[in-house]
């Protein structure tokens, strides 16, 4: 069966049995791991992430007016809204890209004015691109493994040389590397170069390389953009095994009603930079404002529906 067209009945039963999320982990991550919360947490618990007052513009343009959202640990959260409604910009925003003119950032209870961009990775934050950003010339193996160059500690001569830790380090990132293609049903086409998979696979290797590191929060700028409806069921369905094995919290961009209804916990809608609704899926489908706004007969028929 070509790796592209996997049932998603098929993805469910292997990639939500429990056992198999325990296999390949080692002991280690396991217990790393044991202290986060595999379902969203409780409506009183602390916001793992949380964003107070946000602002941001650019010359004339307002990308973001005043935009609160608070994330919980361990939930699926969407965010939804028109093109240039913002949602990059705030993805910009927490992943330390760009610095809001207005208000802060709170990450884990600290509070930040930009996000330190270039210690992302060891805040423990992943994230994917609206436009694919992967290494098109360099294998998918590799592509995955470079999501752990972080955390690389050999020294340039040691690169070069190929020698020592190095080895030891390279060997344990393609080994972390291969547990997370696996899960992701990517082995097959771990040695192909990232560019020549078709799109719908690129997009999942880049989850893959997002995933490696097993981030506490994940980023997915559109990770189903482009993609068929039977694609977009598949990388929903891997979304969630996600969250459920690494018991990541996900901050998820989707244009797709439909799915993002299905996936998500809780929906935040922008439009024109400022937050206009904010709730579980059903109270912002039944939300008069984004009805008149961008719903209209998708609320009634949300199947594939795109705002
Ligand atoms: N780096 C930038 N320079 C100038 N303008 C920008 C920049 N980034 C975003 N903008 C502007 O900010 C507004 C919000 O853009 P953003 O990309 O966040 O929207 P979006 O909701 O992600 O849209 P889409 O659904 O098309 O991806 C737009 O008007 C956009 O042109
Ligand atoms: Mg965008």
């Amino acid at each position: 069966m070509p790796i592209s067209n996997h049932a998603f009945g098929a993805i469910e039963a292997s990639v939500y049995a429990p056992e198999i999320f325990a296999q390949g982990l080692p002991a280690a991550q396991r217990q790393a791991h044991g202290d986060r919360p595999r379902q969203p947490a409780a409506e009183d618990a602390a916001p793992l992430l949380a964003l107070e007052g946000i602002g941001l513009s650019f010359g004339g343009v307002v990308a973001l007016a005043d935009v609160d959202l608070s994330v919980r640990p361990g939930e699926i959260r969407a965010i939804i809204g028109p093109n240039g409604a913002g949602k990059s910009s705030l993805i910009n925003v927490i992943s330390g890209v760009y610095r809001a003119d207005r208000g802060h950032v709170r990450l884990y209870g600290a509070r930040y004015a930009q996000v330190p961009t270039q210690r992302l990775a060891h805040l423990g934050v992943a994230r994917t691109f609206q436009n694919l950003a992967l290494f098109k010339g360099l294998s998918v193996l590799d592509n995955v493994a470079s999501g752990l160059a972080y955390r690389t500690r050999s020294n340039f001569a040691g690169q070069i040389l190929g020698i020592g830790r190095t080895r030891r380090e390279q060997q344990e990132q393609r080994g972390r590397a291969d547990q997370v293609l696996e899960f992701l049903h990517l082995t097959e086409v771990r040695d192909r170069l990232a560019g020549t998979l078709p799109y719908g696979l690129q997009k999942r290797a880049e989850l893959a390389r997002a995933l490696v590191a097993e981030p506490r929060l994940l980023l997915l700028d559109e990770p189903m953009a482009g993609m068929t409806a039977g694609e977009k069921s598949e990388m929903a369905a891997y979304v969630r095994a996600a969250r459920d094995r690494f018991a990541t919290t996900v901050v998820l961009i989707e244009h797709d009603v439909g799915v993002v209804m299905g996936l998500s916990d809780r929906v935040a809608v922008l439009d024109y930079g400022r937050k206009i609704a904010d709730g579980t899926p059903d109270e912002v489908r039944n939300d008069q404002r984004v009805i008149d706004a961008y719903l209209g007969v998708a609320s009634d028929n949300e199947e594939g529906a795109g705002i």
